[in-house]
């Protein structure tokens, strides 16, 4: 029998025909854009661990989310960096605080857009750990009713998916509970329910003013030697009440994106972290890689790993990366 050396080349002999042999699509549509809101007016601050993203005042909001809807971009993800802070968490619940008021203006301008609020306390606690602290230690219980607070406070300002990022055990749950008790039971709740403790956080920080004033958050996010952990960490969640889950970061957790996806039913959201953005436009600036053609591939490979919806800062440029899609 002789053996066509050509057989699997064959499929790739042409572009439309790699295009219609291609397993694995991706579209703006599929993609999440974190932005970053400040105190102030007119405020536009750049970042400079992740070239080409801004903090932003409430007011440049309107106009970066029409920006954000141009690109095809299904939905955008608010991070509030509040100049106020206290030790109770309190202030993270205010009706007129930023995110609330973000929350209202994005939905003014482009009411299909839609807006995922992060919950969690480390913006707004002057230590910056994600929990609210008793004798030093994260005191998961007390952090619950905080958290739920919060929640409600972007439910009641609009906000079109709560997403829980703080990993304190139970808080799907608490959260679901309080939502529901007070109209939103149909809002839906996204959990970052494996979220590892990852030195990608690292330029985020930066641009959240979170970074924990002492210790690390190792005692609530997870170990990154741990898989079967993720898996029990998404089942409670799920058990809880979470209609989708997130994976957290990305790249380095290919492996658990895949897992999450084949045991569970419900949509799965991979967050490619700050710091993927930060070293792929870093190596770019420098000249050593093409940025566009290596943030396709990173994001390809995430959503051929298993994940529906991926948050990622290349968002904004979403339209001269997959035109057309
Ligand atoms: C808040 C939160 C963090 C990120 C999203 N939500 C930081 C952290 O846990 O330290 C990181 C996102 C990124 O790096 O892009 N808890």
């Amino acid at each position: 029998m002789s053996f066509p050396t050509t057989r699997l080349r064959r499929l790739r002999s042409s572009a439309s025909l790699r295009n219609a042999v291609r397993e694995t699509d991706i579209a703006p549509r599929h993609l999440v854009y974190p932005l970053f809101v400040v105190p102030g007016q007119n405020e536009r601050q750049p970042i400079a661990a992740m070239p080409g993203c801004e903090r932003l005042s409430v007011d440049l909001l309107p106009e970066a989310a029409r920006h954000i809807a141009k690109q095809g971009v299904s939905g955008a993800m608010l991070f509030g960096v509040p100049s106020r802070k206290d030790t109770t968490g309190a202030v993270a619940a205010d009706p007129n605080g930023l995110v609330p008021r973000a929350i209202d203006a994005i939905k003014q301008a482009v009411p299909e857009l839609l807006v995922w609020t992060d919950v969690c306390l480390c913006a707004y606690l002057e230590h910056g750990h994600c929990g609210v602290l008793r004798d030093q230690r994260i005191d998961n219980d007390a952090t619950l009713p905080r958290l739920a607070d919060m929640s409600l406070t972007f439910a009641r300002a609009g906000a079109d998916i709560i997403a829980p990022s703080d990993m304190m055990d139970g808080r799907i749950a608490a959260i679901r509970a309080r939502l529901d008790a007070e109209g939103f039971a149909d809002l839906p709740l996204v959990s970052y329910a494996a979220k590892y403790a990852s030195a990608f956080y690292g330029p985020f920080r930066e641009a959240a003013g979170s970074a924990p004033a002492f210790g690390d958050r190792r005692t609530y996010q997870m170990d990154p030697a741990n898989a079967r952990e993720a898996l029990r960490e998404v089942a409670e969640d799920i058990a809880e009440g979470a209609d989708m889950v997130l994976i957290k970061p990305a790249l380095s957790y290919l492996d658990i994106i895949r897992r999450v996806a084949d045991r569970c039913d419900v949509p799965v959201v991979a967050y490619n972290v700050s710091g993927e953005y930060s070293m792929l436009m870093a190596a770019a600036q420098n000249g050593w890689l093409d940025a566009d053609n290596a943030a396709r591939e990173m994001l390809t490979s995430i959503r051929r790993a298993g994940a529906d919806i991926v948050i990622s800062y290349f968002a904004k440029d979403a339209q001269r990366l997959f035109p057309g899609e």
